[in-house]
């Protein structure tokens, strides 16, 4: 929150107060922080600096064009899971070398691009994919640098839609079987092993899981160098939680010291797929309320954002803060659930805020950067919001608010 602050009682993003933001652009808005974000990949990047290593931004927390442009000109990889992913990564000026590609269900045209464009790594994810990989690489005349997801069934302690490193997860291959599947990968001619990769959730707001993901991907390299391979660098993943409301995750410096040490003096190069960390708290999104409706039970303030435009609070019961644009030197706190116009009983983006309401005042949903706008949809019609990347005291438009010409371009009605 330290690049949205309040500075004589009006919330301000960096130096622009954000209700200019709203009448200059409308709500809902989704508004970034140049600097917040900068500083966020700097808190990765300096713990490693000195050693060979990679931050490959997870693209899927927020895909804006903008936001991954801010990052390519940091130097930024990318984590990828789509073309549709590595198509922004280029149009944002990334690097392609610099791009690791992960996913369970990588399309044979997704990889063909990938090998055109010259990517850093396939982060496999079964056996049925090594062989598609080792088709089309054999086929296009290529080799195929790759790491195997490894799957090293740890309890990341999360939500369980979020956890993805234990064994009943659809991720990665498991743990037991990745020595074989290296020994396979080592035979193929259009394959080349460079890494290993694990990945195993988000929002993690401890070390445990993350260090003893890591001892066994350790004991993993060292049979593999029995085996005759060679591992090149190691990719944690990302996964480590922020603060939305009391959580009190280790910070990327504290994370990625507690990696270094329990790695001594090994010298691989390090590869990191921070998503949430870098982009959650670096946005927040405005909204409006449109009416209250007072009742004897609960008191409703009804507002222009829905679960459509922030879907986490729906989806996965997850709270995140919502305060107000200006706070109010009269009236008084109530409680209040903050609901969107949607026709659902889950449309919320908060219950039980404590606030001083006034029909038209705006509100800011905090730690909106990551899985915000990136899980936005069409749901009941809405246009999707507009995104503006603030930079000191400037706005940037980075993606205008949807039309309902562009809502619905490519549909069409029959013809009788
Ligand atoms: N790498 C891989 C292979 C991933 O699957 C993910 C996230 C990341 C990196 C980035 O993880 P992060 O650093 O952001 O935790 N929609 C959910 C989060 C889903 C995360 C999916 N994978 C939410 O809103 O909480």
């Amino acid at each position: 929150m330290d690049f949205f602050t309040y500075r004589e009682n009006q919330l301000y993003a960096e130096d622009l107060p954000v209700k200019q933001l709203a009448e200059e652009f409308g709500t809902p808005l989704y508004v970034y922080s140049r600097a917040s974000l900068e500083q966020r990949y700097q808190a990765y990047a300096e713990p490693l600096a000195g050693r060979p290593h990679l931050i490959c931004y997870a693209v899927k927390a927020n895909a804006n064009l903008g936001v991954l442009n801010v990052l390519a000109r940091l130097g930024s990889g990318f984590d990828i899971v789509s073309a549709g992913e590595l198509e922004r990564v280029l149009a944002a000026g990334g690097d392609p070398a610099r791009v690791v590609f992960s996913g369970v269900g990588k399309q044979t045209e997704e990889i063909r691009r990938a090998l055109t464009v010259g990517i850093k790594c396939f982060n496999v994810e079964s056996i049925a994919e090594l062989e598609r990989i080792e088709a089309v690489a054999e086929e296009m005349g290529q080799v195929a640098p790759i790491s195997i997801r490894v799957n090293p069934d740890v309890d990341p302690k999360t939500h369980p839609y979020i956890s993805t490193g234990l064994k009943a997860n659809k991720f990665g291959i498991a743990f037991d079987l990745a020595r074989e599947v290296y020994q396979q990968a080592a035979s193929l001619q259009h394959i080349k092993i460079i890494g290993v990769d694990c990945h195993i959730g988000s929002q993690i707001t401890q070390l445990s899981p993350f260090l003893d993901a890591l001892d066994r991907i350790l004991l993993l390299v060292d049979q593999l160098k029995e085996d005759g391979i060679e591992i090149h660098h190691l990719d944690l993943g990302g996964g480590l939680g922020v603060r939305y409301q009391d959580e009190t995750p280790p910070t990327p410096a504290e994370y990625v010291a507690a990696l270094l040490e329990r790695l001594g003096d090994r010298e691989f190069e390090l590869i990191f797929e921070p998503g949430r960390a870098i982009a959650a708290n670096a946005g927040i999104l405005l909204t409006q309320v449109e009416y209250l409706k007072e009742g004897e039970e609960k008191n409703f303030a009804i507002v222009d954002a829905a679960m459509n435009d922030l879907l986490r609070p729906a989806l996965y019961d997850a709270w995140q803060g919502i305060i107000p644009a200006s706070i109010k030197e009269d009236g008084s706190n109530k409680a209040w659930d903050i609901v969107g116009p949607v026709c659902e009983t889950g449309d919320f983006l908060g219950k039980d805020r404590e606030l001083n309401l006034t029909a038209g005042d705006l509100l800011a949903v905090t730690s909106a950067g990551a899985y915000g706008f990136a899980m936005a949809s069409n749901y009941n019609s809405r246009n999707r919001p507009a995104e503006v990347i603030v930079d000191g005291a400037e706005a940037h438009l980075a993606r205008q608010r949807e039309t309902y010409e562009q809502q619905m371009a490519g549909e069409q009605c029959l013809p009788k």
